[in-house]
């Protein structure tokens, strides 16, 4: 039998029913961006993430740019991020005309360091973006901390870490903005793609409402520079909503998998990065492994797909060959990049295929 890295097919199945009669109340109610189900979302979503207010957007790299601009993110403003986690940030930085600056990542949880941080400020910083990577919430407060009283915007890349908790508080509600992508594979996924970003300011709400939709205050009127249009269909927003109340569970699931993993890697030399706790909500199972190409290679022949996440840091790609960027020493995500391999982790699992990674981890790893 192969275990599947993921398989977003069964979790469609496992809900078709409510998927079904969402997607044709849409349908029919004549009614297919920002309507009644996109309004109800956002007051839903925003509910649930404990934050005054909840801004759909187109998805996730869009929440990041929009994010950075409300936060008056530009040209000569430096912004300080890590640099293992996909580029996504990377991209939305350079595309408010920013510059990146990266900081090295915490070996315990790999977001970022409030350490590194502190070291990688300047009087040109104007926002700290941290990433829950994997679905682990960063050290929300520890950056705080290497902030002080300097005024920059603290925002959270909440992508893969919905429903993650710290202290009884919900990721995208630590920060001053929270983002969030819905991307289909992340823990509240859509049939296509989402965002959204959370806040509890009024005015920074009002910004981001402005820039999702061609700078308009009422319609028509432009008055916020570099509007877009970045807008969740009705669609996406009433798929979500079918789902938002299962988050919880899917969540539970996902800690319960990789306990399993934890415990079946115990006496083997792979280390699997997260434990189990409300501030980890196994977005995705990471483990690190001297050997871990050649260790892929053993479980794949054991039938246990796995991938990487990810295989370059943001700095060494290619597009970013001729841009601006600043890092400080980055020893522990380069370390990371080379050792780094993800195990399957999705609600869907079967119990026979939990079985057969931990099998599959005991034997060769
Ligand atoms: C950490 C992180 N940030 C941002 C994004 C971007 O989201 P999207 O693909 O919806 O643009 C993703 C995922 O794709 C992600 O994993």
């Amino acid at each position: 039998m192969r275990v599947p890295f993921n398989n977003l097919k069964r979790q469609y199945l496992a809900m078709a029913d409510a998927i079904q009669e969402a997607l044709q109340r849409v349908a029919a109610s004549g009614w297919y961006i920002m309507g009644p189900e996109h309004d109800a979302f956002e007051r839903e979503f925003a509910a649930y993430c404990g934050c005054p207010h909840a801004i759909a957007v187109g998805n996730g790299t869009d929440a990041l740019e929009l994010a950075l601009r409300c936060a008056g993110c530009g040209a000569g403003d430096e912004i300080v991020t890590a640099s293992n986690a996909g580029g996504y940030t990377t991209t939305a930085v350079v595309l408010v005309g920013a510059t990146p600056v990266y900081a090295d990542v915490d070996p315990a949880t790999l977001t970022l360091s409030p350490e590194s941080v502190a070291a990688a400020l300047s009087n040109n910083t104007k926002a700290v973006v941290i990433t829950h990577l994997f679905g682990q919430l960063g050290d929300v407060a520890g950056i705080r901390n290497a902030i002080g009283s300097k005024a920059i915007f603290l925002i959270e890349d909440c992508a893969q870490a919905h429903g993650a908790m710290a202290g009884g508080i919900r990721a995208g509600a630590l920060g001053d903005l929270g983002t969030f992508s819905f991307y289909p594979t992340k823990n509240l996924g859509a049939l296509g793609d989402g965002g959204a970003v959370v806040c509890g300011r009024d005015d920074l709400a009002g910004k981001l409402r402005a820039l999702r939709q061609y700078g308009w205050q009422g319609r028509y009127k432009a008055v916020t520079p570099y509007g877009r249009n970045s807008r969740m269909d009705e669609m996406q927003a009433a798929v979500l909503r079918a789902k938002l109340p299962h988050l919880d569970e899917g969540n539970e699931t996902r800690r319960g998998i990789v306990a399993r993993y934890r415990a079946a890697a115990k006496n083997t030399r792979l280390h699997i990065v997260h434990a189990p706790s409300p501030s980890y909500v196994g977005h995705l199972c990471v483990a690190l492994h001297e050997d871990r190409d050649a260790l892929r290679e053993r479980l794949a022949g054991l039938g246990v797909d796995t991938a990487i996440h990810y295989p370059y840091l943001d700095l060494c790609q290619p597009a970013m060959a001729d841009a601006v960027w600043r890092a400080v020493s980055l020893p522990v995500s380069e370390d990371a990049v080379a050792h780094i391999l993800s195990l399957p982790c999705f609600p869907e699992l079967t119990g026979a295929e939990v079985e057969q990674v931990c099998d599959a981890i005991a034997a060769c790893a």
